[in-house]
């Protein structure tokens, strides 16, 4: 993080984040800023990204009633304040839903008068809750210029499909205004450097520019880009700050919620791999945003990282594995076809094989689970070995229950381990049991009918059974 991240001569940041409106071309129960991209909810890449840039206030304009994205501020942003936006009537009328934030910032450096031209108040940058791929350092970039002078600054991008964004109207170097598709002329409409929709606004201007904002458009809207018209017939410098045309998208449907799920898979296969991470196919791995990879991992085709995962220095994960919420010490193998539930812990070297499920268990260090194995609710020892088809039946219906294996241990295939239930040190289990007490250190413990052997039985039994099958088929 540079300086300017933090401070802008010598101002604080207030984000203002809009996120009022249901999102109805999502066709989805869930208010749209709470979809989800690589396992962070829109809005929350939006406020991490607003932090990061060292926003030191957020306000959060919400649709009334949405008591869920309330929560996810709460949880994800705890200083974050919220602001009901009553009606939707606009980009503008939206920002100041959270006036008060931005009176606040006036008062707060010692200009009583709200409003007051030539006050030097916080810097005010707006994000929309709706565009997740914004990073922190294009938001640094986008303010940069009202340390210089600029009372507003336009984020813009170059596209060849400008239907349905606002245009730039620019006259040599000079912007002049925004003019939304629906107001520009047909001349207006073919200018192709669009409104990315973020903009920075010095604390000077911000309340004298947003309140004089009318309502006098095609869509009879308060208009936010509006302020860049305003600023320049206040003889007010306004700045462009260009963008990429990936990073400005927006999501209004789910369509466009997977085109930005592949543009932050890109840009997290990416980071990995500069980290030290092998990918052998990187399109073909997911990871969330969260993700900590060692160096020298090594990721096979076709595997997913949900939220909460850490891997270790050279610890491999083979194709077709599903972790989350996992921690992977050094050197530990997981999969083909594992699956890692949250809390599991695989302490160094653990090997956990295919179509074997860890769920909120520890695997101590060389502890080895290779085959079709569920162990929840457990802690195995160091070295334990459990063998193909081990069971801990965690769940009787009604509670959870632990099983402990201690170090050494080995557990013989296809043996139910019915916890509550301890394996001591170094005990050996005999395959097929059912192991419903704790076996001792060093025990043996078997549990399955005792196997009989009759010397030369097969030979008459076979005779008899093929005597009564040609005595049914002689009859009529
Ligand atoms: C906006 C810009 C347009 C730009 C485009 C980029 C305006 C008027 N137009 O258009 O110039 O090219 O973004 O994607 O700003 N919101 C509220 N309350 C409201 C209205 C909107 O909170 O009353 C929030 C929405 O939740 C959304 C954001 O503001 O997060 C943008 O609103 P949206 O309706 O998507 O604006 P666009 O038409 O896309
Ligand atoms: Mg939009």
């Amino acid at each position: 993080m540079t300086d300017q991240t933090i401070q802008n001569a010598g101002r604080s940041l207030t984000a203002i984040v809009l996120a009022a409106g249901k999102g109805t071309r999502m066709r989805s129960d869930l208010p749209k800023v709470l979809h989800r991209v690589a396992g962070r909810t829109m809005l929350g890449h939006v406020l991490a990204a607003a932090r990061e840039a060292g926003a030191g206030r957020i306000a959060v304009v919400v649709e009334p009633g949405q008591e869920a994205v309330a929560r996810e501020i709460a949880t994800l942003a705890p200083g974050a304040s919220v602001h009901p936006q009553a009606e939707r009537l606009g980009t503008a009328h939206a920002v100041l839903a959270a006036r008060i934030v931005l009176e606040e910032g006036v008062l707060e450096e010692g200009v009583l008068e709200e409003g007051a031209s030539g006050a030097v108040g916080d810097d005010v940058v707006i994000a929309f809750g709706d565009t997740p791929l914004i990073t922190a350092a294009t938001l640094a970039r986008l303010r940069a210029p009202l340390a210089e002078g600029a009372a507003v600054a336009v984020l813009a991008f170059e596209t060849g499909n400008p239907t349905g964004y606002g245009r730039v109207l620019t006259q040599g170097d000079r912007v002049l205004a925004i003019r939304e598709e629906k107001d520009a002329s047909a001349d207006e409409r073919t200018v192709t450097l669009c409104n990315a929709g973020l903009m920075a606004l010095s604390g000077a201007h911000a309340l004298s520019l947003l309140t004089r904002i009318g309502n006098a458009n095609a869509a009879g809207e308060y208009y936010l880009p509006d302020a860049v018209a305003l600023a320049v017939a206040d003889g007010l410098p306004v700045a462009v700050v260009p963008v990429a045309e990936a990073e400005a998208q927006g999501v209004n449907d789910r369509v466009q919620l997977a085109v930005a799920e592949a543009e932050i898979q890109g840009r997290l296969r990416r980071a990995a791999q500069v980290a030290g991470t092998t990918l052998i196919a990187p399109e073909t791995v997911f990871f969330s945003v969260d993700t900590v990879l060692g160096r020298d991992v090594l990721v096979e085709p076709h595997v997913v990282f949900g939220p909460g995962v850490t891997v270790g220095d050279g610890c491999v994960v083979h194709s077709f594995s599903h972790l989350e919420g996992a921690t992977l010490a050094p050197g530990v193998q997981v999969g083909p076809y594992a699956r890692l539930r949250p809390g599991a812990v695989l302490e160094t070297g653990a090997r956990i094989g295919n179509f074997v499920e860890v769920k909120n268990a520890r695997m101590g260090a060389g502890a080895k689970a290779n085959h079709l194995t569920y162990v929840g609710d457990a802690e195995v020892g160091a070295g334990a070995n459990l063998g193909a088809g081990t069971i801990t039946c965690n769940y009787d219906g009604v509670n959870k229950h632990r099983t402990t294996i201690g170090a050494g241990a080995f557990i013989g295939s296809n043996t139910a381990l019915v916890a509550p239930v301890q394996v001591g040190a170094g005990a050996i289990v005999g395959a097929g049991s059912v192991i419903a007490s704790d076996v001792p250190d060093e025990a043996l413990a078997v549990s399955r009918g005792r196997q009989r052997v009759v010397a030369g039985w097969a030979p008459g039994k076979r005779a008899a059974l093929q005597a009564e099958k040609a005595a049914r088929a002689r009859k009529p």
